[in-house]
């Protein structure tokens, strides 16, 4: 009797040492995870210098905590603070907005999605070179008339300043596309548009915006006139997973000269980019060539080449499993004229205004 009680006891003793070292460990574990997952990622200089890799989740929770954008639902609050009599005012109606940019590329760029590309949910852009998100943008009308969703991606501070004001309906990262696979810092001239400099003679205020980065091809003692800025760079990957969207409809890539080292750091099998539009205006023969090479080998056909409305030239590719030769622009040719209309307007038939379409229908194309 006396033993079974001892053991008896020595159980419950036993239980007693694990229940002990269970709950130590337990709530040494609760302890540890939580200081763990913020001391173990590591400052932005050190993950450029780490070079981490693009997917790093430290990498991905930088962009999502310090430089992002999320999708508003307040009202648009279209305004820019780019003062300059040439640039449109958005239009509340999509057919007016069609009319003010009828010769922009990017619409060509959405006939080509709707025509080739399967709709597998909201349809998504990506724009690289996104200035306020007003200003020359390529996906406002898409978003705004057409419910695309997406993700804008801009490095000036003042102008992704603005773009946080406008309330955009999709994400914003506010960062330079880096030119590798890792996270870098770049220095930047800011836009002369809001410092007003003056160069040689030459009143740099009232340019395109995007030129503060072609700045950088003035000489080196004129670009000491310049205070320069450093921006983070993230690859656009590491953008896409923030967003959580891997697949992209329609991507636009306006960053005055690094195209191809950004396009380069890709990962093609994972992102699934439907058609990229590429401005491809003051680059070389050459360097057009070696676009058009790097895409192909990607598996993209080109599809056509465009210039107009505020794109001074832009190249589309299509992945060619949407598109796959020139017999499919016979697509194109039996399209109707209220088939387009429909698409640039986002229109069902029952809500076509007449008179829009037979404006659209005599309109010189
Ligand atoms: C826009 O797209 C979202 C997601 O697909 C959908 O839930 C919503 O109903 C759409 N809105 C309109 C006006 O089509
Ligand atoms: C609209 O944008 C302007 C310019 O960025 C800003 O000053 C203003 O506060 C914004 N209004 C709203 C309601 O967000
Ligand atoms: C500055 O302007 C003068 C006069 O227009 C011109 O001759 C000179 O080449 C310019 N310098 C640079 C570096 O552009
Ligand atoms: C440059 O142009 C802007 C806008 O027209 C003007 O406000 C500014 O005073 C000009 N700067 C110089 C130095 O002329
Ligand atoms: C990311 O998107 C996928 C599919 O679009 C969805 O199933 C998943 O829940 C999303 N993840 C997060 C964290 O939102």
């Amino acid at each position: 009797m006396p033993s079974i009680r001892l053991l008896s006891k020595t159980k419950d003793l036993k239980s007693f040492y694990c229940i002990i070292l269970f709950g130590t460990l337990f709530i040494y574990l609760i302890n540890i995870q939580e200081p763990r997952s913020i001391i173990e990622c590591p400052t932005f200089e050190e993950m450029v210098s780490r070079k981490v890799d693009m997917e790093d989740k430290c990498l991905v929770n930088y962009v999502k905590s310090r430089r992002f954008y999320h999708p508003s639902v307040l009202p648009y609050n279209i305004t820019t603070r780019i003062d300059d009599a040439n640039l449109p005012v958005i239009p509340h109606d999509s057919f007016q907005s069609y009319l003010d940019a009828q010769d922009d590329p990017w619409i060509a760029a959405l006939i080509a999605v709707e025509t080739f590309v399967p709709k597998r949910g909201q349809r998504r852009f990506l724009e690289c070179g996104a200035l306020d998100g007003v200003t020359f943008s390529t996906t406002l009308h898409l978003e705004k008339f057409l419910n695309w969703t997406g993700v804008l991606i801009e490095a000036d501070d003042r102008f992704f300043s603005d773009l946080e004001h406008v309330h955009r309906k999709a994400y914003g990262v506010h960062a330079c596309a880096s030119t590798s696979s890792h996270p870098s810092i770049a220095r930047f001239k800011p836009s002369p548009i809001f410092t007003g400099v003056t160069i040689n003679g030459t009143n740099f205020t009232n340019v395109n915006p995007g030129d503060g980065y072609l700045l950088n091809k003035l000489n080196e003692q004129m670009q000491n006139d310049f205070d320069f800025i450093e921006v983070p760079c993230i690859p656009i990957y590491t953008a896409l997973l923030a967003a959580n969207m891997t697949r992209i409809d329609l991507f636009v890539l306006d960053i005055e000269g690094t195209e191809l080292n950004v396009l380069k750091t890709l990962p093609f099998e994972k992102a699934d980019i439907a058609i990229f539009m590429i401005e491809i205006y003051g680059k070389s023969e050459e360097e057009i060539r070696t676009i058009h090479k790097f895409l192909q080998s990607k598996g993209y056909t080109f599809y056509d080449s465009l210039h107009g409305g505020m794109h001074p030239g832009d190249d589309i590719f299509i992945k060619s499993e949407y598109y796959r030769s020139e017999d499919d622009l016979v697509k194109l040719d039996k399209m109707t004229n209220r088939e387009i209309f429909k698409i640039i307007t986002g229109k069902r038939d029952e809500n076509i205004d007449t008179k829009d379409l037979e404006l659209f229908i005599s309109m010189p194309t």
